[in-house]
This record gives C-alpha cells, structure tokens and sequence, in this order.
C-alpha cells in the first residue's frame, strides 16, 4: 500500500488482456476460463473490441440497451446536464430532472401507481419492493404483522442480492447461498412450451391459475405479496406465460387480499412492443394493476444506472405519519434518482415520443417475426419464442420430447463463440439463445443476425 497515487495507466494491449483476466473479476464469469470482449466503442448496434473488431451487438449489453449505443439525443441530454450537476442527493433534496421523470414514468405507468422511489440497479429495486410491501403490512390502517412470506413463480429471477435471491428460483445461482436465504412460498412455473403433461396451453394455463389458487387458500394470511415477471421468464430462459395467465394472477391476488409486484426490469420500457408488458391484456381481461411495479435496464437507453420502483397510493398512505410514529421508509441508495442517468432516461422517453414511436418498434418485431420463421426448422431448435424485440431460441436434445441438453454440454454456448467469429455477439443462458437485439436495430441488421445465427445453427454438430 502507498499514498502516492499514480496518473491514469496507458498500457499496452497485451497488458489490458492480461489485467483483464487476472484482475478484473467479471459478472457470471468463470475467472479461470475467462477469455472475453474489451469493447472500446460502439455507434448504434456495432460493438467494437480493442483489436477493432466489429460486432452486431444481439444482447443489448445484457437486454438494457435500447436506441443503440452514441445515440446523439442521449449523448447530448448527458452533457447538458453534466454543465449544471452531476449529482444530488434524494436523502432530503432533488432536482428537477428526476422530479420530471417521476411524473413521466408515473402518467406512462398503470393508473395505480402514483409514487417512485429511485435505485441504482434492478435487484435493489426489487429489494425496495419487497420492503415496502413488507412493512405496508405493519403500518396500514389494519395490521397483519403475521404476514411475512413472498408467493414467487418458478424458476423466476429478480437479481443477485439475497432477498431477490430467496425469491428467484434459478437453482443452479441460488442453491449455495441456502443457509442465508428467506423461506418463500413458490408456485409453478407457468411455462408454454413445456406444460405439464403434454397439456394445451389453455389447459396449463388453468393448471396453473388452480395451483396459485391453491397456494393463496391454503397460505394469503402469512403472504406479504405475490412477486411476478409479467408474461416472460427472461434468465429462467425466456419462458413464456400461457396468454391471460397474469391477468389470472393479479385476479387471484385481489380475490385474496395480497400485495402484487410486477418486476419490469428485463420486459419494461418498449422491449415487448409495449412500455410495459404487462399491458398486452389479451382481450375479455381487466388491466393488471399492481401495488408495485420495479423497472430499470432501459431506462436510461443502456446508458446509466438507475432504477425506480413505483408504488400505488395505498402504499403510500401507509407511510404517512409524524416522525415520532416511525412509519418512514429507512431505506435509501446513494444514487438513487441521479439527475445525469435521469436526463439520459428523458431523453429516451422522448425517442419514443418522436424518432421510436412503440408502434413503429412493433412493426419491427413483425419483421423479427417473419425472420424468425427460419430457425424453426433446423435440427434441435425445440422453440423458437417471440415477445416483440425479445426472442429466444431453445435447443434440445430432442425436439419431439423437448428432453433438453445436459446443461455441461454447453451446446448454446459454442454457437455464439462461433457467433462471435462471425462478428455477432449473443450471450447464452444455458441451452437458450436470448436475442435482444436495440429496439432501433435496422432491418438489415436483423436479417444478418437471424442469417448468422441460422448458419451456425447449422453448422455445428449436436449430438
Ligand atoms: C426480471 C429481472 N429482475 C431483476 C433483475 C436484476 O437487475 P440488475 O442486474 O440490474 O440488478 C434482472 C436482471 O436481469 C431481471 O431480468
């Protein structure tokens, strides 16, 4: 250790792969493999690596990035800001940017949310969600203290943290951590394609509504809220809800009293052809109205942290009171409401108002659809499954069975490393090839990406 600090470094390539390997400790990685990208720029859907490689970027750096990258409006709306200042507290302070957007995202937003609380990044504010919905119960107008237990879906993801942990249910990422996880109530999967006992998908879907029911009989006193993806399962796989399946479940919860959380992070913000994916209704249903609702990822365009989770007025309420009553929500990231991730989040709300219309990104995922059509074809593509810009590729070890590959085989991993050769970046979620590619990707762009993917798909040997 030192007291002399030196100036920025400017090392050579070889040193930055080396330091990338050996220091940097990278998300989801295995460190002793670790072999990957060092991006030094990108201009709309193009990644370029140091080396100056290019790669069309599929992923959207992790499903957050939403115009492409050096989108002038962004860039621009970020150096204004910079030149008034870069950061205010919203322990006891503000600034008018993030003011604005908390009204934006709650006019845009189901008419029951009226309230925003900003975070960082999507676990924290599902977090935020939990403990709001947690201490409503023991500070609304008739207490239920008795009620401290989370409904979850199977296989659901809701981040990293240990809360949002207790309540995902990806196994494979939480299974170690079990001696300091929450106990949860955890109902199925409502999965479409692979329903149980080789059911239709109306048939599962009431299988599964019975099995919610169910669960809310049997345990709606001890619940706190239901915690839902609403309509895909995005790290489970991109699973896809059976349609009116959340419709069936936010009638559940208000048929038994409890708390619903919608957590927009991976489908919010125009990725599913909507602002928010809950509101694709099937036609017959009531609007999902949830007592909370988290969003992040897009919102800053894939810019900058930040996060928000929006509360309805019954929630709100609950808080209320002298500060002798102690009702007040001790909660806070530092952060949290950043006026720069915030001018860069109006200024993607305003690309959808003007250059990105949502009806415009919906008749780009007419021609994703169309695209689509030929991977389905190909041996062991078991589904193909589409919700506006979001799609994924499922391969199987057998696609009349739908029996998945052992997930060691890393079967998708290999097609997108030779994906990567080709110069088009996908990142794989076991046997699942996530597509989510900007919203403002080009046809043409898009016609490549499926074009690459069906080739490698193709090419390699699946046994
Ligand atoms: C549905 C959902 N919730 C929460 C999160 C966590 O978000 P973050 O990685 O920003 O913490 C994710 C991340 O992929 C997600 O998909």
């Amino acid at each position: 250790m030192t007291d002399r600090i030196e100036m920025k470094p400017q090392p050579s390539l070889e040193e930055l792969v080396h330091w990338d390997r050996s220091i940097v400790w990278h998300a989801f990685s295995q460190m002793a493999e670790y072999d990957g990208l060092i991006i030094s720029s990108a201009k709309g859907c193009t990644l370029t690596d140091v080396f100056g490689n290019e790669y069309l970027d599929g992923a959207s750096s992790l499903w957050c990035n939403v115009f492409g990258h050096r989108v002038p409006e962004i860039d621009q709306a970020i150096v204004e800001q910079l030149a008034s200042v870069a950061h205010v507290t919203n322990l006891g302070m503000s600034h008018p940017v993030t003011i604005t957007l908390a009204k934006r995202l709650i006019d845009l937003a189901p008419s029951s949310l009226q309230h925003v609380f900003f975070a960082g990044d999507g676990a924290s504010a599902v977090e935020v969600a939990m403990k709001l919905a947690f201490q409503y119960w023991r500070q609304c107008d008739h207490p239920e203290p008795q009620r401290t237990k989370f409904l979850a879906l199977g296989d659901a993801y809701h981040g990293d943290t240990l809360g949002t942990v207790s309540i995902s249910g990806v196994s494979r990422f939480q299974s170690l951590f079990a001696p300091l996880l929450f106990e949860v109530i955890r109902g199925p999967c409502p999965d479409s394609y692979r329903t149980p006992d080789g059911m239709t998908v109306p048939e599962a879907n009431r299988y599964y509504l019975d099995s919610y029911r169910r669960l809310l009989q049997d345990h709606s006193h001890e619940i706190v809220a239901v915690v839902a993806e609403p309509r895909v399962q995005g790290a489970a796989g991109f699973i896809c809800q059976p349609a009116g399946f959340l419709e069936g479940l936010a009638q559940l919860c208000k048929e038994f009293g409890v708390l619903l959380i919608a957590d927009e992070i991976a489908v919010g913000m125009g990725r599913t052809g909507k602002m928010f994916a809950l509101e694709h209704t099937p036609s017959g249903c009531d609007p999902v109205e949830p007592d909370l609702m988290c969003i992040g990822k897009g919102l800053t365009g894939g810019y900058l942290p930040m996060s928000a989770t929006l509360a309805s007025s019954r929630i709100w309420e609950a808080f209320l009171g002298s500060h002798a009553e102690s009702k007040t929500f001790y909660h806070g990231h530092t952060y949290g409401g950043n006026p720069l991730s915030a001018a860069a989040a109006h200024a993607v709300l305003d690309l959808f108002a003007t250059r990105f219309p949502l009806a415009m990104i919906r008749q780009r995922a007419e021609t994703f659809s169309q695209l689509l059509v030929s991977l389905r074809e190909i041996p062991h593509v078991g589904d193909v499954r589409q919700m506006g810009m979001m799609a994924a590729v499922e391969l199987v070890k057998d696609p009349t069975t739908r029996e998945p590959f052992s997930w060691d085989q890393r079967i998708a991993h290999d097609v997108c490393c030779r994906l990567l050769r080709r110069g088009i970046w996908l990142r794989p979620l076991g046997n699942v090839i996530p597509i989510i590619p900007p919203l403002s990707i080009s046809e043409k762009e898009l016609a490549c990406l499926i074009d690459g993917l069906r080739a490698e798909l193709l090419a390699i040997r699946m046994t």
